[in-house]
């Protein structure tokens, strides 16, 4: 099946099986190795993407479901965005280590933000709850990201 999405920015069609997994056609055939897996059931956020601009896992979702919708990955943030100054805040805070999880938890936090600028510590903290970290204990994402929302008032 021919899927044609918006892939950061530029137009994409793949010619891949209506259900292969969105996470896999970005790494497998456009070459968004910021889209990370690290699990096959939706449990760890790594492959988190922006779709029409919310934010899901995208080995939960069939390629298929792409099909005329937009993608933003963190590769298609832009400086100037809300997107941007989540990264930077994460830099500020030391708030990656291996990096891995970072991709997913920017896209996370970006939507929430986009829907809920005046997110408090607590709707951060749950926002983010189902992105996993291995290197960090959290808080510092957790901080990094409530400053932005407490700029965002
Ligand atoms: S790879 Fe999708 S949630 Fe873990
Ligand atoms: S910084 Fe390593 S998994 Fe989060």
């Amino acid at each position: 099946m021919n899927v044609t999405f918006d892939l950061d920015g530029t137009e994409t069609t793949v010619d891949v099986p209506p259900e292969k997994p969105l996470r896999d056609v970005l790494r497998e055939d456009c070459d968004a190795k910021s889209v990370k897996d690290a699990c096959d059931s939706g449990r760890c956020g790594s492959c988190t993407v922006l779709l029409d601009g919310t934010a899901v896992k995208t080995c939960l979702v069939p390629a298929a479901q792409a099909d005329g919708q937009s993608v933003t990955t963190v590769a298609g943030i832009e400086d100037g965005t809300l997107g941007r100054e989540v990264q930077d805040a994460l830099e500020e805070h030391f708030a990656l280590q291996c990096g891995y999880c970072t991709p997913g938890f920017v896209l996370s936090a970006l939507s929430y933000l986009d829907d809920d600028p005046s997110a408090d510590r607590e709707d951060v903290r749950s926002a983010l709850g189902g992105n996993v970290c291995r290197c960090t204990g959290y808080e510092k994402i957790i901080d990094a990201v409530a400053d932005v929302a407490a700029d965002l008032e």
